[in-house]
Formats: structure tokens, sequence, C-alpha cells
């Protein structure tokens, strides 16, 4: 069976638990000036990662590149428009021909579907670098970034703010898997996918919506945010307005639990989500959740080539 990772639920529990284990051991023997170094295991050896981004991307694309270089493995990528894919080739094609030429495809879409089309067709693993519904791979290294801050998962309090997006479902997704519960506060309009949130809610995780931002951090051990507009959204005047209330700033933050994180996936949008105290601020651990992507992605690589779980 070809290892796919367009959502949380095709790994699981039990194989995300070991993914998140591995990335810690691997992220452990990386002190000091190794940031180049490949992992002397070098498991990945021969093996070639395609990139398709038709979005912009800082975080995935530089943490991909790097984990498959430093898994010994190697990296190509490609940007939509300038494939055929961008003149119409279709995806199903698209997966076939690249399933000859690499090993795995990462793509980063505009809409799920064409991500499940993908990996319909292509025969070797495709895995989700965001797409308009999730972001599995941010979430990967969430969970590490919390783990690392020994926080259990199980029962922990997560407050989400904003946007009701792709970024949350699969925070959400991972409520579901890891029993863990989300106060979402997001503002009349913005409301997210409810298929994750009844799926999460029948799995045991406690989703609890809320108009009100204090209601939501109350107590929290983590208070997440992400920006107000993504990709391929419009900055609408009326959107910015309505998210207003739900700023994490300094005033919001004291609400929850005075050892409570707070993370975001970035690119932040200083000023409109999220506050220059807040995202430099004591509680602020980003840089370590911006550092994650890299010890996640080798993990999540490790585990669709059959080396992990
Ligand atoms: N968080 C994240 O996915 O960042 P990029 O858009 O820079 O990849
Ligand atoms: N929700 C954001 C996440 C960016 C990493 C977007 O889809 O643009």
């Amino acid at each position: 069976m070809t290892r796919h990772f367009l959502n949380l639920s095709d790994a699981g529990g039990d194989a995300i638990a070991v993914m998140l284990a591995d990335a810690m051991d691997r992220k452990a023997v990386r002190t000091g000036w190794t940031k180049g170094k490949a992992d002397s295991d070098a498991p990945l050896a021969g093996h070639t990662l395609g990139m398709i981004f038709e979005k912009n991307s800082t975080r995935t694309r530089t943490s991909f590149e790097m984990a498959m270089k430093q898994l010994g493995g190697d990296s190509i990528f490609m940007a939509s428009g300038q494939m055929q894919l961008g003149r119409g080739e279709s995806i199903a094609d698209t997966a076939r021909v690249l399933s000859r030429y690499v090993d795995a495809i990462m793509i980063r879409t505009d809409d799920h579907a064409k991500i499940e089309e993908l990996a319909k067709y292509a025969s070797v693993p495709v895995i989700n670098g965001l797409t308009n519904l999730s972001h599995p791979c941010q979430i990967v290294a969430d969970l590490l970034t919390i783990a690392e801050q020994g926080k259990a998962l199980p029962g922990l309090e997560v407050a989400w703010l904003g946007d009701g997006n792709n970024v949350l479902n699969s925070i959400v997704e991972a409520a579901g898997i890891f029993k863990f519960n989300v106060r979402i506060a997001v503002p009349q309009g913005y409301e997210s996918d409810s298929l994750f949130i009844t799926a999460a809610q029948a799995a045991g995780a406690t989703i609890t919506l809320t108009r009100d931002a204090a209601e939501a951090v109350a107590g929290a051990d983590v208070v997440v945010t992400d920006t107000w507009v993504s990709m391929g959204q419009d900055h609408a005047h009326d959107k910015i307005a309505a998210m207003m209330p739900y700023q994490v700033n300094e005033r919001l933050m004291a609400g929850a639990k005075p050892d409570a994180k707070f993370l975001h996936c970035l690119p932040a949008h200083r000023g409109e989500e999220v506050t220059d105290a807040v995202l430099d601020g004591p509680q602020s651990i980003i840089w370590d959740e911006a550092e994650n992507r890299l010890h996640g992605q080798k993990s999540i690589l490790l585990w669709c080539f059959g080396l992990l779980a």
C-alpha cells in the first residue's frame, strides 16, 4: 500500500507518536553548527522528493528541501505555473508521469480535491504541503513543539482564535486522534469545516465553539492563531473588522494559564491576528515551531517511505 499523507488520519495516532519520537531523536543529535550536516544514517539516500507549489511558501519548501538533504536524499522544486499542469495537463497524467521519476510527491494546492486526484493516480507517496482544507505537516510540527514543552497531549486545552481555516481543521483532527480539547472562537461566517469537528467529537475530543475570545482562552494551555486572510482569499475590509475582537494580544493572553504557550504557523501579520508583544513575548514558541517543521518533515517522509511505524 502506498502511504499517502493527505491528512493526519492517514497515519493515525500510533504512527504519529512514533514520528514525533523519531523527530525528537533526530533533533537531539543536531547541536551547534549542524544545520547542513546529513543525518548519519542517510535513510533516504537515492530517493528524490518532487515538490509542486501552486502557492507561495518559505517554511514548507525550505524544510522539505533540507529534510531530504539531511536524510541523504534529494528534492526537485516545481512551480505549478511553470509546469504543463499550469497550462492544462491533467492532475492524473501529471501523477502518472512524476511517479516514473521521483520517489514521493509533495504538493501545495488551492483545492484539496486536486491532492486527492494526485494520490489516486500516483504510484508513489503523496504529501499534503497545505491545501484549502488542511495542513497536516504543520500540525506534526506543532505537536512536536507542544511535546517539547513537556505538555501531555491528552486533556490539553487548546484555544484557537480568528479564522476557521485549514490549519484549524488539522488541529481539530489532531484533537480527535490525541484526545485533547479545542476551544474555537471565530466570528460568525468564518467557521471551520464541521466534518472535522464532528469526527473529532466522535473520537472523544471536546470541541467548543464560542464567539467570545476571552472564553476560549480562559485557562488554556496553548493559544493558537493564524492569518485572517489565507492564500487565495481576498483581504476584505469587512473580514478584518469582524476578526479584530479575536486578535491575540497581551490582555487576551493574560486569561490563559500562566505557563500557557503561544503558537502561530507563520507567516504572521503583525498587528492583525497577533501583536508584536505576544509574538516576541515570553510565551511565544513560534521559532521552535518553525524549526520543528524540518524535524517533523523528516518523520513524515520516513513514514511515507515505510521506514517508520
Ligand atoms: N507555515 C507554513 O506552511 O509556512 P509557509 O507558507 O512559509 O510554507
Ligand atoms: N492559513 C494559511 C496558512 C499559511 C501557512 C494559508 O492557507 O494561507
